[in-house]
């Protein structure tokens, strides 16, 4: 694997074995192994134009559990502030012998410009481009829901004939495209369901159904139930129903936590609105899996460092 851009390039195989490394590192984290030599003279830059914790920090833990050197570099506070060019970013990093560079940005397409303009040799990783796609979130995503359903069998094994339902703000979140091409790909089915004013204007491409009614799409037993985050500091134009309605009308509240099957698995990516896309009691029930979700994303941050640095990097 050369670059890590987006889900959607991903074949079934090739998400299957990193999900399947993945593992393996989940693994030596359980024996205590606190480090792995791996990736020991390697250096990887943490390049983020827009906040982050979770992404950036696990990518940080993850690259050090390896013994790669880590470079964080924060948009605030340096010379992008100034107008330094994402080209003059990127050939500053390759001068500083990057390896792999972690990728955030608000315009989509920009970890695709670093891969292909030939600015930098590094692998590049995508961490969250503006709406487009946000990969390793919908893998740890993917690889979190193959552990719940498949437990310590779940090596090799993929997610067909599960039904996922994805809710809430999918005109702004690259985490609901990333996680509607990848978890297809494994064999989910996936819903959308959102305020009409938030679900993106062109969707016929996309291997889904919409719905608007949540309280009817949790009457057909999802066996995963994705919250998104409201993304207020992306609204320009869209009419966004208030937030008492918002939550009203496509909040997992307590009543319809408690309306969905036990089994079903609840997910948020964070950070979460509590109250407004989602209960405290929902957020913090059996079923959430939001915790297990940050702590599997170093994991599968881990597989896809090593698969991009270490051994060949052919072309993904
Ligand atoms: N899920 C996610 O990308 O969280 P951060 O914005 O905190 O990285």
């Amino acid at each position: 694997m050369r670059h890590l851009l987006s889900t959607r390039d991903l074949s079934r195989d090739t998400a299957i074995g990193l999900l399947d490394v993945a593992e393996d590192m989940a693994d030596t984290q359980l024996r205590e192994v606190k480090k792995l030599p791996t990736l020991r003279g390697k250096t990887v830059v943490n390049l983020f134009f827009e906040d982050s914790t979770r992404t950036r920090i696990s990518f940080e833990a993850a690259a050090k559990r390896l013994s790669a050197d880590v470079i964080n570099f924060s948009a605030k506070g340096s010379s992008v502030s100034k107008g330094e060019s994402l080209k003059d970013t990127a050939q500053t990093l390759q001068a500083m012998g990057a390896d792999a560079v972690v990728i955030r940005h608000p315009a989509s397409g920009a970890p695709q410009t670093l891969a292909t303009s030939g600015w930098i040799d590094a692998g590049i990783l995508n961490a969250g481009d503006g709406t487009h796609e946000h990969p390793t979130q919908a893998l740890l995503d993917a690889y979190t829901i193959r552990k719940r359903v498949h437990g310590a069998a779940s090596r090799g094994k993929d997610l067909d004939g599960l039904a996922v339902t994805i809710v809430g703000d999918v005109l702004h979140s690259r985490v609901a495209r990333s996680n509607v091409w990848l978890l297809t790909t494994l064999g989910a089915t996936v819903s959308i369901v959102s305020p009409p004013t938030l679900v993106p204007v062109n969707t016929s491409g996309w291997p889904v159904t919409v719905g608007y009614d949540l309280d009817e799409a949790i009457a057909a037993e999802p066996d995963v139930i994705i919250m998104l985050r409201i993304q207020a500091e992306r609204m320009r134009n869209a009419f966004f129903p208030n937030s008492r309605e918002y939550s009203r009308r496509w909040g997992l509240d307590d009543g319809r936590l408690h309306q969905l099957r036990a089994t079903t698995i609840v997910m948020h990516p964070g950070p979460m609105n509590r109250g407004l896309e989602i209960s405290a009691a929902a957020a913090d029930s059996p079923q959430s899996t939001v915790r297990e979700q940050v702590a599997n994303g170093v994991s599968v941050r881990m597989a896809a460092l090593y698969l991009l640095l270490s051994g060949d990097r052919e072309d993904a």
